[in-house]
């Protein structure tokens, strides 16, 4: 009798402790999937700080406006996502967006390493100083190589790469630093691009007044201001109106 309960005892006893191992071990795996989502969104953080930061170190020394790097970050956003919703064949999400939009404060941080005497030289650049000028891509990847294993393993450090290097790279290979043509130039450095050329055709810049957002379109879409894939100028044309209200709204913040 005795035994038949010790028997019946210990199969309750297995049920329990199978539980309780199922429910032990389910614990466990929540615990560290939320230990990896904290991990993942504090990499993130960190990422996006030191975009931002870099970013910053360029307005300082005046090399751009923080006004030009913001709104290239906003044209930028804007593109990426029609580009998202229009061609599926990049494989965009929203993550991706979002990523290539922070990326882009970055495209000129190479200009840190370019003396003054280049970088705000009111008159023509003679050849040779837009050689060393042109640098400035192959300098922001070294910047970005240098902030080593936080920026260069993730999806940012690959995506800030490529937008530095490849951001004067023109669609029909006359760009620069390594003349790459079409599809060859990752799509992230293309939408930057066009923001780039878009923002600094309606700017006022020492050497010519601004275009109205209109003018810089069409400039654009006629090829005359840089080269561009044809589906991203199919983009360009769905983004157009978000793009002009977006100018618009830095012409008010300006003249405020
Ligand atoms: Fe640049
Ligand atoms: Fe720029």
């Amino acid at each position: 009798m005795g035994m038949k309960n010790s028997g019946v005892e210990s199969r309750t006893n297995d049920k329990e402790n199978a539980c309780y191992t199922r429910r032990h071990l389910e614990e466990l795996v929540e615990l560290q999937t939320s230990v990896l989502r904290k991990q993942a969104q504090e990499l993130q953080r960190v990422n996006e700080r030191i975009i931002e930061t870099m970013s910053n170190v360029v307005e300082f020394r005046n090399l751009e406006s923080g006004d030009h790097v913001r709104r290239v970050k906003d044209f930028t956003r804007i593109l990426a996502g029609y580009v998202a919703q229009r061609c599926p064949e990049y494989h965009l999400d929203k993550e991706a967006v979002n990523m290539i939009a922070a990326a882009a404060a970055m495209h000129d941080v190479g200009k840190i390493a370019i003396s003054d005497t280049i970088l705000l030289k009111p008159g023509r650049l003679t050849e040779e100083e837009f050689m060393i000028m042109k640098t400035h891509t192959t300098k922001g990847c070294e910047i970005i190589e240098m902030l080593g294993d936080i920026l260069q393993k993730g999806e940012y450090g690959r995506t800030s790469y490529e937008i530095c290097r490849y951001h004067h790279e023109r669609y029909d290979g006359t760009g620069y630093p390594e003349g790459l043509k079409g599809e060859e130039i990752p799509i992230a450095a293309q939408i930057v691009s066009v923001a780039d050329v878009y923002d600094a055709l309606i700017s006022e810049r020492c050497y010519k007044s601004a275009y109205t957002p209109a003018e810089a379109y069409h400039m654009i879409m006629r090829g005359e201001c840089g080269a561009f894939s044809p589906r991203l100028l199919a983009c360009l044309t769905d983004a157009r109106a978000s793009f002009e209200k977006r100018a618009l709204e830095n012409r008010q913040e300006t003249t405020n």
